[in-house]
């Protein structure tokens, strides 16, 4: 079964060549097309019942990580022995067996190609879901293939490799060298290249420094060692993606340097932690620690800004009614109290409302 999204490989030229080979190949394919950024449970429903149909032996997503997050859950839901796949998104960390998985990744992000997670969404009870689906057999990772990501998408795609980074950096850890420098090189190797991209689109070299900063960001690897962190931005843009479907890494960009200053302000003690992200990452030197704290989430933010991504929840049509609804949700089961700086639904509420 090939895989893909709205259309943007057909434009590139990509679908071609790919039907070429699989042609040349005398393999019988199926197509399922059409799979939505923030990937819909009606896709993987569409997609299993597909596979199950025509006998599909493998199959290959060609797309950025939502094509490939949803071909995941199809791979796994064809053995799924429920009859609901909204189910087994829910409870999915316990799959035995998926279908072959094969990718063509054109979107430098998520990390997709190189782990085993999948998020889909389910717009009738407004809820975004990640699970541990399967990891792909292969991953092709070739940098022309994402020459045509718009300005947009390539601002939101490193924003999204930042923030896997992040994430895991901002724990209470303080002797895991190899993971702090792993994670600095990849944040100082995007704050380098996206500029790059944004200017020229097809400077290879960019492309492939982000294309490799995507896959080694959402490893694990640079978290080795760690102590867990709740990944607290993520759990709170899948609500904002899950209410109003924006795009990931836009909500991610306006989140984090929200979420850095109240965690600062909440807990002074973890000021030694920006400190290192201040001088490291931005290259930035001051004798008040303070001071240079705050000056490293301004220099985040000034990054996003410039690459073009809008800043403000209000910009994307957001207002505050469903904040308290989406704190609950991004909250389950206390998750977020042991975040690297512990937050409850009150927190929650007023990030959100610190980014409109
Ligand atoms: O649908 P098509 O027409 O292909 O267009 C896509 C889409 O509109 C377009 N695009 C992709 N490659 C292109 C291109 N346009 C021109 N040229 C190309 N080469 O870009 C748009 C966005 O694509 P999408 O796949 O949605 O982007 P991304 O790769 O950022 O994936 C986002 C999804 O992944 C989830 C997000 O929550 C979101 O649902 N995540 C998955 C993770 C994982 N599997 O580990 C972790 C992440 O934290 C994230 O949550
Ligand atoms: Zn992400």
């Amino acid at each position: 079964m090939l895989a893909y999204g709205g259309g943007s490989i057909k434009k590139t030229g990509l679908y071609d060549t790919v039907k070429e080979i699989l042609d040349a190949g005398d393999f019988e394919v199926v197509e399922l097309s059409g799979i939505a950024p923030n990937p819909r449970i009606e896709s993987v429903v569409e997609g299993v019942a597909l596979c199950k149909h025509h006998q599909i032996d493998v199959i290959l997503a060609v797309g950025g990580g939502s094509v490939i997050d949803c071909s995941k859950a199809i791979a796994a839901g064809v053995y799924y022995p429920g009859e609901d796949l909204w189910e087994m998104v829910k409870t999915s960390d316990h799959l035995q067996k998926a279908l072959p998985l094969v990718d063509i990744l054109t979107l430098s992000a998520t990390g997709s190609e190189f782990d085993g997670g999948g998020v889909i969404s389910n717009l009738k009870t407004k809820e975004k879901l990640g699970g541990l689906f399967t990891y792909p057999t292969a991953s092709i990772c070739d940098p022309t293939y994402t020459f045509s990501v718009s300005s947009y998408q390539s601002a939101s795609g490193a924003a999204d490799i930042m923030s896997h980074i992040m994430e895991g950096y901002f724990s209470k850890t303080k002797d895991s060298d190899l993971s702090d420098e792993l994670a600095q090189g990849v944040l100082k190797t995007v704050i380098k290249n996206l500029p790059i991209v944004l200017k020229e689109p097809d400077n290879y070299s960019a492309r492939a420094n982000l294309m490799a900063c995507a896959s080694v960001a959402c490893s694990g690897i640079p978290e080795y060692g760690k102590a867990s962190t709740g990944w607290p931005c993520h759990a709170m843009e899948h609500e904002l993606s899950a209410y109003y479907d924006i795009t990931h890494g836009v909500g991610l960009a306006i989140l984090t340097p929200s979420w850095m200053r109240y965690i600062l302000q909440k807990d002074p003690s973890v000021t030694w932690r920006f400190v290192r992200f201040a001088k490291e990452v931005w290259n930035l030197e001051d004798q008040d620690e303070t001071k240079i704290a705050y000056a490293g989430i301004d220099a985040l933010e000034h990054f996003f800004k410039e690459a073009g991504i809008p800043m403000r929840l209000s910009e994307l049509g957001i207002d505050d009614i469903y904040f308290e609804e989406m704190a609950r949700h991004a909250n389950r089961n206390g998750r977020l109290s042991n975040a690297f700086v512990a937050l409850n639904e009150q927190d929650i509420v007023e990030i959100f409302k610190n980014c409109l």
